[in-house]
């Protein structure tokens, strides 16, 4: 056992640990965070959030070059694609960002340990080292930020080359000529998008009769139309039940969700994306006696604590959307309370945004939940075509939909299917933190010509009285 001992040991250093550890060394305490995959940003900065971006920007290039520079009158030669160079580019970013974390440790003093933590008791962390060896660690306090990992599909076994989760998607070798996806969720939307722009055929096998469970139906609708366009194809209310592989091809047998009659649909690839669990694998929470529900999400307070004094969690682990700004702001807020200081989340503001190509965003409440709350609601609309930055660049694909208060006109949720629809909904979430009414939004001068535009109109639209339709 180390003779120092610290006022916090994080174990993983994801966006949830690691901003946690950086915020605590701010704070003055002296902080260690454990990480076992080699590097530091977890899932999100490895095999997630940045890869998977870096890959759709540059598919999304070659998908523009390919479909829309004639349209702007820019003639290309013959457009070639090299894969190896895109996979090289966002491995670069990958890296240089994952690089980036590692001297933020450093500047603020945090010990990085490379090895896989449990805890053996409370005020206690054992270290198997990367390079070999044991080692414990004293800890006033222990925060697990152990992430998740991909939910597996009974039947279809994940041998990352043909049957894949998100991560073999992000490092195929070839474009597949076909490539099955099972899960019209986040990440069976995105990667779904990356393959069909690269030239492979796409089938999304998804379970409900409705794409994006969760994000407003209308928009999902409209997202589904937009994709539909892009080449994707969609099978909804189906299932898949098993899978047979060759070498060189996989058969799956789908059948409908509610019952009847099997078909098989051939792929090279299949994408098994059908949500993820939270990961806390090996830590010894079974014999410490930390509370988990019956799907294994640790079991937290407001401060973030768990039943075992000493104890707390944050991230993909506890209740909540998986998200990687989530897991940053829970782990601000849970060392500030560490501090002394207060904190607060608001889970119903946490936007979430799809990054196809046009956006997916959302804040708020959905137009189904408000239905179901029972609450009085107004709806302003605003389709990106009579917008006229949407028209300039020629992406007049999508809406805005405000959902506001009938009596107080409080906006309750804005949902985007758009360009940059998850930069444009910035500005929702902060004039919904703020308690912002449609008329707020309304009267806000937005810059001409701008996105931003189509927000205000729609906020208009609350009222029936937008300008441009
Ligand atoms: P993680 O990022 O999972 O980090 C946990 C870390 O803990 C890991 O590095 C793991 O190695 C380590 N660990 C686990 N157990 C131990 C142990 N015993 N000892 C030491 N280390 C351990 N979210 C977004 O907000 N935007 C996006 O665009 C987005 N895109 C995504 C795309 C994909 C393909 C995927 C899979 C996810 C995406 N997400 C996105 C979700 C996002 O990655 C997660 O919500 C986020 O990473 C959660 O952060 P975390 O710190 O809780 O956990
Ligand atoms: P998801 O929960 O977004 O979607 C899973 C989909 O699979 C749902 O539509 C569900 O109905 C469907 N499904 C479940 N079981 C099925 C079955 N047996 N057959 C067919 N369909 C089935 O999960 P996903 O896409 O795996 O992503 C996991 C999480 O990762 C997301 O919820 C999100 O939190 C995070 N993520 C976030 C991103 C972002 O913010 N842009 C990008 C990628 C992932």
């Amino acid at each position: 056992m180390s003779d120092q001992e610290y006022d916090l040991v994080v174990i993983g250093g994801g966006p949830g640990g690691y901003v946690a550890a950086i915020r605590a060394a701010q704070l003055g305490m002296k902080t260690a965070c454990v990480e076992k995959r080699g590097a530091l940003g977890g899932t999100c900065l490895n095999v997630g959030c940045i890869p998977s971006k870096a890959l759709l920007q540059s598919s999304e290039k070659f998908a523009d070059a390919n479909k829309h520079f004639a349209e702007h009158g820019v003639k290309l030669g013959k457009i070639e694609l090299d894969l190896k160079a895109m996979m090289g580019r966002k491995d670069k970013v990958v890296s240089n960002l994952t690089g980036g974390i590692e001297f933020l440790f450093k500047k603020n003093k945090i010990t990085y340990i490379k090895g896989e933590g449990s805890i053996p008791k409370a005020g206690e962390v054992a270290v198997k080292l990367t390079d070999g060896g044991n080692e414990t660690l004293k800890a006033k306090k222990i925060l697990i930020a152990t992430g998740s990992e991909s939910t597996p599909l009974p039947g279809l076994d994940i041998d990352e080359k043909q049957i894949v989760t998100s991560t073999g998607a992000l490092e195929l070798g070839k474009v597949p000529k076909s490539m099955v996806v099972v899960g019209a969720g986040v990440i069976g939307l995105e990667l779904g998008s990356v393959w069909s722009r690269l030239g492979a055929e796409v089938t999304v096998v998804e379970f409900l009769d409705r794409i994006l469970p969760g994000m407003d139906g209308d928009i999902a609708k409209q997202t589904q139309r937009v994709l539909t366009k892009q080449g994707l194809k969609f099978k909804l209310g189906k299932k898949v039940t098993g899978a047979k592989k060759t070498k060189t091809a996989v058969t799956l047998t789908v059948e409908p969700a509610k019952g009847g009659d099997a078909e098989e649909i051939k792929a090279d690839v299949v994408l098994v994306s059908i949500g993820r669990r939270p990961y806390t694998d090996g830590l010894g929470l079974e014999e410490l006696g930390v509370n988990k529900d019956n799907r294994g999400i640790i079991q937290v307070n407001e401060s973030f604590e768990t039943n075992v004094p000493g104890i707390y969690a944050i991230g993909d682990c506890v209740p909540g959307p998986m998200l990687a700004h989530k897991a940053e702001e829970e782990g601000t807020i849970c060392v500030e309370m560490m501090a002394g200081q207060s904190g607060h989340i608001d889970y119903n503001l946490v936007p979430g945004v799809v990054y196809t190509w046009p956006e997916v965003a959302s804040v708020g409440k959905t137009e189904e939940q408000l239905k179901e709350d029972g609450v009085d609601y107004r709806v302003g609309k605003f389709p990106f075509t009579a917008n006229s930055r949407a028209q300039a660049i020629g992406d007049t694909d999508g809406l805005v939909k405000v959902l506001a208060d009938k009596v107080t006109d409080r906006v309750l949720g804005v949902h985007i299917l758009g360009p940059l629809a998850g930069d444009i909904l910035a500005e929702a979430v902060i004039a919904m933190e703020f308690g912002a009414s449609a008329e707020d939004i309304a009267r806000t001068c937005h810059s001409h010509p701008g996105m931003g535009e189509a927000v205000k109109e729609a906020a208009l639209a609350v009222d029936g009285r937008p300008i441009h339709i």
